[in-house]
């Protein structure tokens, strides 16, 4: 009887959306050692240029590191870490990091009234979406969809991605879609948003 409950509540787990299986994270905490000089032990970077990665979905984690592997991203501090990983490697990180919570930063009043708007609401006026509708109320993104998690990420960071996918310097976004949507938006634009991000939790 005990045994049925077990096993069905292991069935349930697995089968949930967005489900992420593969990796074992104890295996990703002793691999990680390389990683946290820049990442944080935790996934909690201290540097604004080193993005958080902790509790980040573990398949949108692999894809990135899939990507930089196979050069679809480029970054001169990051190609060279994701390089000599296995397959095994990346998917152990990924879950590890996803199984760790992020210290969300804050919002400065400056960017609180047009970054909270363009968030929620978008411009239609720029014909730009409301980022929630994919990334979330909360910021916590969509795995099955592949909407990365973006709350209390730096500024710096999210800003430097919007530029790059904005310039087409970042292109490893599927139909082209956060390029299209970063193209949409000016340089202050980019900047309220990011800010909002950073206290979005
Ligand atoms: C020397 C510093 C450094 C080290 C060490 C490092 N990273 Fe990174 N990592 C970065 C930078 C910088 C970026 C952002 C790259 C960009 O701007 O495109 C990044 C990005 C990432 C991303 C994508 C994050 C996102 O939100 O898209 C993941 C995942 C990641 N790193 C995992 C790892 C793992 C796993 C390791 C260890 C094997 C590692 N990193 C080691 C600097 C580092
Ligand atoms: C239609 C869905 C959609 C909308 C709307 C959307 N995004 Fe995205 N976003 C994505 C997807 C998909 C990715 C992942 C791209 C990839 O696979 O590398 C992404 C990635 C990102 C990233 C990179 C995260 C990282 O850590 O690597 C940032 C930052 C981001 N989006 C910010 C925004 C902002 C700000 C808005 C609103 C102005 C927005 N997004 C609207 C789908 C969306």
């Amino acid at each position: 009887m005990k045994l049925g409950v077990v096993t069905f509540a292991v069935i349930l787990a697995s089968s949930a959306p967005g489900a992420q299986a593969a990796g074992d994270p104890a295996a990703g905490k002793q691999k990680s050692a390389t990683c946290s000089a820049c990442h944080g032990p935790d996934g909690n970077s201290v540097n604004p240029v080193w993005p958080k990665i902790a509790g980040q979905h573990a398949e949108y984690a692999r894809k990135q590191l899939l990507d930089f592997q196979s050069g679809r991203r480029e970054n001169a501090q990051m190609t060279p870490m994701a390089t000599p990983l296995s397959a095994q490697d990346i998917d152990d990180l990924s879950t590890y990091f996803s199984t760790q919570v992020i210290k969300p930063g804050t919002t400065a009043p400056e960017h609180m009234d047009l970054g909270q708007r363009l968030y929620r609401a978008g411009s239609a006026r720029d014909g730009l979406p409301a980022c929630m509708a994919c990334h979330g109320p909360n910021g916590i993104g969509n795995p099955a969809a592949g909407y990365p998690a973006v709350q209390g990420q730096y500024a710096e960071y999210t800003a430097a991605q919007l530029k790059a996918f904005k310039a087409e310097q970042r292109a490893n976004d599927a139909n082209s879609i956060m390029r299209d949507i970063a193209a949409k938006m000016g340089i202050a634009e980019i900047e309220a948003v990011s800010g909002y991000i950073q206290g979005l939790r």
